[in-house]
């Protein structure tokens, strides 16, 4: 059976501009962003309050975020630890990730911490948010497969993910950082995860299109009760500590699919092609979407 009403999370104005060589002028990311909720995206990642030498293309977050905070829509950001929900909270976030790692290699080239030492930092920033009534979103990367380690045990991503709900976690989001995911794997571990107490409903799933495989890996969670689905506006995206990470699936391509299949989004598909063909006429290069090229005549 499948979900009459999906909620898409948009990740482009972070996942998809974190990862490109030149930094975008904070100007039009807050058009980005004012574009992407024009389009109908109520959930807008919108940057990360991470340290600047760490991911320098989201170094204005302190510039940004209040351009784009009186937009109705939600607007999560990325905390790595308490600096950061400070800084958050200081501009009025209302919603923030942590965003931990199934591997100890990622762990390690992400956030300089073991997986254990992480999810040490994570904890005091989850409950002060909580006792903000901020939301949180917990992210877990490597899900799947590690460039470093190769695939990914079940039971270690079990694992975190128990030790992310534990700690207050009000949504996890299973990341496929590197896009090596398939439908079979994407239904065992979430069999799994249901099977340790953590529904799907509660979940979200975040793929890279690497191999081609995220529109099918997201009808087979679809299948499986996942109703919130990380996409990035023209497949924008990757990872700066992951190599060989591309693109996450593009938004574009998931409302196409939903719409097809009789799935409510509230999205206007032709305002959100636009909004992609104008960044990447921005980005220099065209977008990898399909579903972008299929539809826009310039
Ligand atoms: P560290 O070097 O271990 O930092 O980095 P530290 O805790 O030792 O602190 C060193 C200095 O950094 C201190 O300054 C801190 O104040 C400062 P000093 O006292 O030396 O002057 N500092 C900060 N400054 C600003 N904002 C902060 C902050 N924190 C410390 N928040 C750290 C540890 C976590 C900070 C670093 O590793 C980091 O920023 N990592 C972020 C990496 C990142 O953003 N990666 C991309 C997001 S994850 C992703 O894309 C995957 C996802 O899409 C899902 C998927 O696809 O799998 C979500
Ligand atoms: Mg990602």
């Amino acid at each position: 059976d499948l979900p009459t009403r999906v909620r898409i999370h948009e990740v482009g104005a972070r996942d998809g501009l974190q990862n490109e060589k030149a930094t975008v002028p904070t100007e039009i990311k807050a058009e980005f962003i004012r574009r992407l909720a024009d389009a109908g995206l109520t959930t807008i990642e919108a940057t990360s309050f991470v340290h600047p030498k760490w991911v320098p293309q989201l170094a204005d977050a302190e510039q940004l975020f209040p351009m784009v905070a009186g937009l109705p829509v939600a607007l999560p950001v990325l905390v790595p630890n308490e600096r950061g929900l400070d800084r958050a909270l200081a501009l009025g976030a209302g919603r923030v990730a942590v965003f931990a790692s199934a591997t100890e290699s990622f762990a390690k080239a992400n956030l300089n911490r073991t997986v254990n030492e992480a999810l040490a930092m994570f904890e005091p920033v989850v409950s002060r948010a909580k006792a903000a009534s901020v939301h949180v979103r917990g992210y877990l990367s490597m899900c799947f497969g590690d460039p470093w380690e190769g695939p990914v045990p079940i039971a270690q991503v079990v694992k975190v993910c128990r030790a992310l709900t534990d700690m207050g976690c009000d949504e996890l989001s299973l990341g496929d950082t590197i896009g090596v995911a398939t439908p079979g794997h994407v239904v065992a571990l979430l069999a799994a995860l249901d099977e340790a107490g953590i529904p799907p409903a509660t979940l979200a799933v975040h793929f890279h299109d690497t191999y081609g495989q995220a529109l099918a890996n997201t009808l087979a969670a679809l299948q499986q009760g996942v109703t919130t689905i990380d996409a990035s506006a023209g497949g924008l995206g990757g990872c700066p500590y992951a190599k060989s990470a591309t693109g996450n699936l593009a938004t574009e391509d998931l409302v196409w699919m939903l719409r097809g299949l009789g799935i409510d989004t509230g999205i206007d598909l032709g305002r959100l092609v636009a909004t992609s063909t104008w960044m990447a006429a921005h980005l220099g290069r065209p977008s990898p979407s399909r579903t972008v090229r299929a539809l826009s005549h310039e």
